[in-house]
């Protein structure tokens, strides 16, 4: 691999450096290209842009390869849980026994929410959508808890707040599900663990204790887990952007609850379960869908099909559509969508618009049907995924925040409007 290239453009001469990664991803550093040539690169959507180095998630999208700082999730899912998952993501290592301990138990500590922040649940309107109240509950916390919103916030700070958001982002879905319903908030409690602890909230109440059952705890931590993070996607990117002009963690993580939200996104395992639905409504024609997928005019997409960095298939999907599989035999549940989205799977990787686009199912195509059969609202899909990858965006602004080299993300552009003209006073127009 050179170690540098060289461009010659209008007479001038650059040498860029050529970075290598970890796993031998070759990068070229073009930091000087508009300085010494006055041109930029064009790049819509970044498929060809790095924006940052990063030691957290390594992925290859042709081998179906992802690792968290290092250790393939395949393992993590297997033996790890969301806790330490999240403490390996955020602090680079996984904990000591001491150190997984304190981490633990400092949720218990920061499960609740202020008081005063019950309110805004009732200023909702009952038809909010759950990703609109976790976005602005959580860019509020920056008012209940003013002295964390320092512009250089200390290594304590950033650990404190990282738990709060962990902790509470849990009992904020659960308390908007209660609100959606109507039925009074269930509050954290102190002996259960993490998952155990946020579907008693979402599924207990006052007339009913909801009994928690291992294989649904076990299902959704292999989610939580698989979810927890992905390099530099469009949500992880935009808490990096946003932190980087030195906004708190909270008001970063807010931003990334919004990207997030997009259909083309994590908002993607919510139209799944949609397109599921229209295709179980049509009488399960999945090869009438297939063909409205290919048809540009029609403007449908395959939900959950299709990934910006996966071509051969996203490991988490192969995971996750496993874990629906063992779920629905061991509660002994038949789920026609899931029938459905094999269905659909196995047209589309026989098609070859599909296969010539390198189109698999990603991490939302199967998601949906666990989530379904937890009992999860539609709505609330997007918040589980924000739950998951919480990890991952505290991780990521906590590793921008202590680059030196850091700068604020300020990308250029092509200018294609009007050239130079003057103002007409509206009397002569
Ligand atoms: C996530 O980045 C991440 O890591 C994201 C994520 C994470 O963990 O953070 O993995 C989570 O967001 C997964 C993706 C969830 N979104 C969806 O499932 C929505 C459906 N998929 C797409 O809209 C699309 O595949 C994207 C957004 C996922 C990727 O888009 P790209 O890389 O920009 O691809 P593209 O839109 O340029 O499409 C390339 C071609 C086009 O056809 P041509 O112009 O070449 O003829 O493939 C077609 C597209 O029309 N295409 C699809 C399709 N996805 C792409 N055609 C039908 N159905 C689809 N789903």
């Amino acid at each position: 691999m050179p170690e540098r290239i060289s461009l010659a453009i209008d007479g001038k001469k650059l040498d860029c450096p050529v970075i290598a990664g970890t796993e031998g991803e070759k990068a070229i550093d073009i930091t000087e290209l508009r300085a010494a040539t006055g041109y930029i690169t064009m790049d819509p959507g970044f498929g060809n842009t790095g924006s940052c180095k990063s030691a957290i998630t390594y992925l290859d999208g042709d081998k179906g390869v992802l690792r968290y700082r290092g250790i393939p999730i395949e393992q993590l899912a297997e033996k790890s849980t969301f806790v330490e998952t999240a403490y390996l993501l955020i602090y680079g290592h996984l904990p000591q026994p001491k150190e997984l301990d304190v981490f633990s138990s400092a949720f218990n500590e920061h499960s609740m929410i202020h008081e005063d922040m019950k309110n805004f649940f009732n200023a909702f309107s009952s038809s909010a959508h759950p990703m609109a109240i976790l976005s602005a509950m959580v860019c509020s916390m920056s008012a209940y808890y003013p002295t964390m919103i320092k512009e250089n916030p200390s290594k304590g700070d950033i650990d404190r707040i990282a738990v709060q958001l962990l902790s509470k982002v849990r009992t904020i879905a659960a308390f908007s599900y209660k609100k959606s319903i109507g039925e009074p908030f269930v509050h954290p409690r102190h002996d259960l663990r993490y998952v155990p602890n946020f579907l008693n909230m979402m599924f207990s109440s006052p007339t009913k204790s909801y009994k928690i059952v291992d294989e649904v705890v076990q299902a959704l931590r292999v989610l939580l887990i698989l979810h927890a993070d992905h390099e530099q996607n469009c949500s992880t990117s935009t808490v990096r952007l946003v932190g980087s002009s030195h906004a708190n963690l909270y008001a970063s993580i807010s931003a990334g609850i919004c990207a997030l939200w997009g259909p083309l996104h994590g908002g993607a395992n919510q139209a799944v379960i949609e397109m599921l639905q229209e295709i179980h409504a049509d009488g399960g024609k999945v090869d009438k869908y297939v063909a409205r997928a290919k048809d540009k005019a029609s403007g449908f997409r395959l939900m959950g099909f299709g990934h910006r960095v996966y071509k051969n298939f996203d490991p988490r999907a192969r995971i996750i559509k496993q874990k629906a599989d063992e779920l629905l035999n061991k509660l002994g549940i038949h789920d026609p969508l899931l029938d459905i989205a094999k269905r659909l799977e196995e047209a589309a990787l026989k098609d070859e618009y599909f296969v010539t686009r390198k189109l698999y199912p990603n991490v939302d195509f199967y998601s949906g049907i666990i989530l379904r059969t937890i009992g999860i609202p539609l709505r609330m899909f997007p918040v589980m995924f924000a739950i998951g990858r919480m990890p991952g965006w505290i991780a990521h602004w906590k590793e921008m925040i202590e680059d030196p080299a850091t700068k604020i993300g300020r990308p250029s552009q092509i200018y294609t409007g009007e050239s130079k003209h003057n103002y007409v006073p509206i009397e002569k127009r």
